[in-house]
């Protein structure tokens, strides 16, 4: 054989080997199918199935959002009752210190219970935090039998998602964050305020990029929200939680290019999200809001602030309106009180609230979004039965 042919071989098994090793680490990633795979598959078998009883509310609870995807429950079901409790092995440290975030993502999965309730054909008496022994112990609700009533709301949990991408920047009309905030009216400890103006959206921007710099620069906080990425398929599929690179927001390619690296170190990580936050999250929001509750430190109004987030982003979802939490003020305003520090990014959560007699719970982005968000992995509902 020539050199020449014996070149061109060789050159072509390389070809097909390099080709062959990326079909395989694209199969590995989940490149072939983006949020795929068990860890997803309570997106679709979230119906209770006929005579399944209370616990089929559970499947509707567990599609609740969550502080970084923890999801911090756990559900004892009885035939006649649901009870929710935190599941304080899990957390995200520093991130959260006095796991306000915690309870507002158990008062996510409650609405999302009481909506599945409420299609399942039962009726509902609920206690908020019922046992004063035991403040895990997030809420009771007793169920009786009355006519199925599913609610538009309930019919959006499997659309809703979390969308970290960009949005087009188009002003949201009045109407809608009128709407938006009245759906709230039901609880009276909290409320919504709205940040639309170019110099309110100016200042609430700057500070989330400022408190974005003061968290990727705080090694302990850093390294706590860091733990919860799971960068591939396989952590994906074995811990069912966490943030994961689908649900980051990307487009389609730079996903991909993304998965086919290998993970990143931190420091990375935490510059392309303090890019990301600066240049797409803050730089396409149309607006953003705070959730306000009259004591931060309550559990109960936490619940109920967190209930009012998932009805939101369900309402927003059937309008094609985006949503996405940003807390990073209040993440480190927790982690300065905690710590004993100045409290710089307190103090700026007080003043832009500017409302004596309420304070701020959750800041949040809102806008038209020009990509759709993909779904993030849940644990099975066997995995948070007690
Ligand atoms: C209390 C709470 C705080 C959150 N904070 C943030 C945040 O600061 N930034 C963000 O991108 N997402 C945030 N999220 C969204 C979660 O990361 C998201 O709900 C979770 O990853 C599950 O994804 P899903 O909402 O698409 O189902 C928060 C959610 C909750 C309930």
């Amino acid at each position: 054989m020539s050199t020449r042919r014996a070149f061109l071989k060789g050159a072509g098994i390389t070809t097909s080997l390099v080709a062959a090793g990326a079909i395989w680490r694209a199969w590995d990633q989940g490149l072939l199918g983006a949020a795929r795979g068990p860890a997803y598959e309570p997106w679709t078998a979230w119906r209770a199935d006929a005579g399944e009883g209370p616990r089929g509310l559970v499947r509707a609870a567990i599609l609740a959002a969550s502080p970084h995807n923890i999801q911090p429950w756990r559900f004892r079901v009885a035939p006649t009752r649901v009870d929710l409790f935190e599941d304080t092995e899990r957390s995200i440290g520093a991130i959260d210190p006095y796991r306000r975030e915690v309870h507002i993502g158990l008062g996510c999965a409650l609405e999302n219970l009481l909506l599945a309730a409420g299609a399942g054909g039962y009726a509902h008496r609920l206690a908020v935090l019922p046992d004063p022994a035991n403040p895990a112990h997030a809420a009771r609700v007793d169920l009786s039998p009355a006519p199925p009533a599913a609610s538009d709301l309930y019919r959006a949990i499997p659309a809703r998602h979390t969308n970290r991408g960009p949005y087009d920047r188009r002003p949201v009309p009045q109407d809608v964050l009128g709407a938006l905030e009245a759906l709230g009216l039901d609880q009276p400890d909290v409320a919504v305020a709205w940040y639309t103006n170019e110099s309110d959206r100016r200042r609430v921007g700057a500070l989330v990029v400022q408190a974005t710099e003061a968290i990727v620069g705080d090694e302990q906080q850093a390294r706590d929200s860091g733990r919860w990425l799971r960068a591939s398929w396989r952590d994906v599929q074995l811990h069912r939680d966490g943030i994961t690179l689908d649900a980051w927001g990307m487009a389609t390619l730079v996903r991909t290019v993304a998965k086919l690296l290998p993970p990143l170190p931190q420091r990375l990580n935490d510059s392309s999200w303090l890019w990301a936050t600066r240049d797409v999250h803050v730089a396409t929001a149309a607006a953003f809001g705070i959730i306000l509750v009259r004591a931060a430190r309550s559990a109960a109004q936490r619940i109920a602030g967190g209930r009012v987030w998932q009805r939101m982003h369900l309402w927003a979802t059937l309008r094609g309106l985006a949503m996405r939490p940003l807390n990073q003020i209040l993440e480190r305003a927790d982690r300065e009180e905690s710590g004993g520090t100045p409290p710089r990014f307190g103090r700026a959560a007080v003043e832009l609230v500017g409302r004596s007699g309420w304070q701020a719970l959750m800041p949040f982005r809102l806008g038209y979004p020009l990509r759709d968000a993909l779904a993030s992995p849940r644990r099975a509902v066997s995995d948070v039965l007690l």
